[in-house]
């Protein structure tokens, strides 16, 4: 199995949104990134990697929490991503700051020598491979032993209105796209705790945790609704369902987001969501 839908999506639109909303996604997802970080206990010159570590906001922070001595490598498969992580890098020269690598790359293929990590870690970028239990297998490889494994993902679609009350919105006029298969890659890939707990095992890691994690996400406290909505409408699944929507049908949609997701808001406060995460750790 090959990660090629998935290169093709973060190579293409899925990618372009990130880079262009970066700052907002940022604004949303920090908190559960950091809530991921504390969970970590690195010794002294740690080597850490962030897996499918996007516009490399959460591998930059890293850099910031950690000393000279440390490393700290960002890997992922898009370009244009990897591309804002590098301007991003440079733009960020305060310190003291571990040194930080980017690196263009399927995270489940062999591109590291054995043992080369003390940790891994990600925020969102693990759910998105067509072989779970052989990705996770080789980024184990890469860990030292006793290395330590975190990462934080999305609960089930129905604990997380940020995607689902716009895609609810969207099909009240814009047909279904294909149910996707449980566990498929995509930002549920790893919302069954069973499975998922499953998976770390047989791909050989040990002590694995899974921990409910619950926030609201919230953004845009000085931004009026339609001029965040600009944003948001370009954001997600139902975005994707749009964009690929005939036009009139499409617009008709983003009517119906605009009502749905106005509810979200309040001003002074911008928009709020509650979310629901998981956050899991496991050692080699
Ligand atoms: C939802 S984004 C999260 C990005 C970043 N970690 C963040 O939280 O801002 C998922 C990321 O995983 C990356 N990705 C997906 N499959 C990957 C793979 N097999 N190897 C490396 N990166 C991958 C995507 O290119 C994308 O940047």
């Amino acid at each position: 199995m090959n990660n090629q839908l998935q290169k093709d999506m973060w190579n293409g639109r899925a990618g372009a949104s990130w880079v262009r909303h970066n700052s907002l996604l940022e604004e949303l997802l920090s908190e559960p990134g950091r809530r991921c970080m504390e969970l970590f206990d690195l010794p002294s010159s740690a080597q850490v990697l962030d897996v499918g570590c996007g516009c490399g906001n959460q591998t930059l922070e890293w850099a910031s929490r950690l000393d000279p001595s440390c490393n700290i490598t960002g890997v992922d498969i898009s370009e244009p991503m990897l591309a804002l992580a590098e301007n991003l890098k440079s733009a960020n020269q305060s310190s003291p700051q571990a040194s930080v690598s980017f690196l263009l790359g399927d995270a489940s293929e062999a591109l590291f020598p054995e043992a080369s990590f003390d940790a891994i870690y990600s925020r969102f970028g693990v759910m998105f491979f067509a072989d779970p239990r052989a990705a996770f297998a080789q980024l184990r490889r890469a860990l030292k032993q006793n290395g330590q494994l975190g990462f934080v993902c999305w609960q089930s679609p129905a604990l997380n209105p940020f995607f689902t009350a716009p895609m609810q919105a969207a099909l009240t006029v814009l047909p279904p796209p294909p149910p996707a298969k449980p566990g498929a890659p995509g930002p549920f890939g790893l919302a069954d705790k069973e499975r998922t707990h499953r998976v770390l095992s047989e791909a050989g890691f040990g002590e694995v945790t899974i921990r409910p994690l619950q926030l609201e996400l919230s953004a845009g406290a000085e931004r009026t609704f339609d001029d965040l909505f600009q944003e948001l409408i370009q954001i997600g699944p139902a975005a994707a369902l749009i964009a690929e929507s005939d036009p009139v049908a499409g617009e008709q949609a983003k009517t119906e987001v605009y009502k749905t997701l106005r509810e979200f808001y309040s001003l002074g406060e911008g928009v709020r969501f509650e979310a629901n995460f998981w956050l899991i750790t496991a050692r080699n």
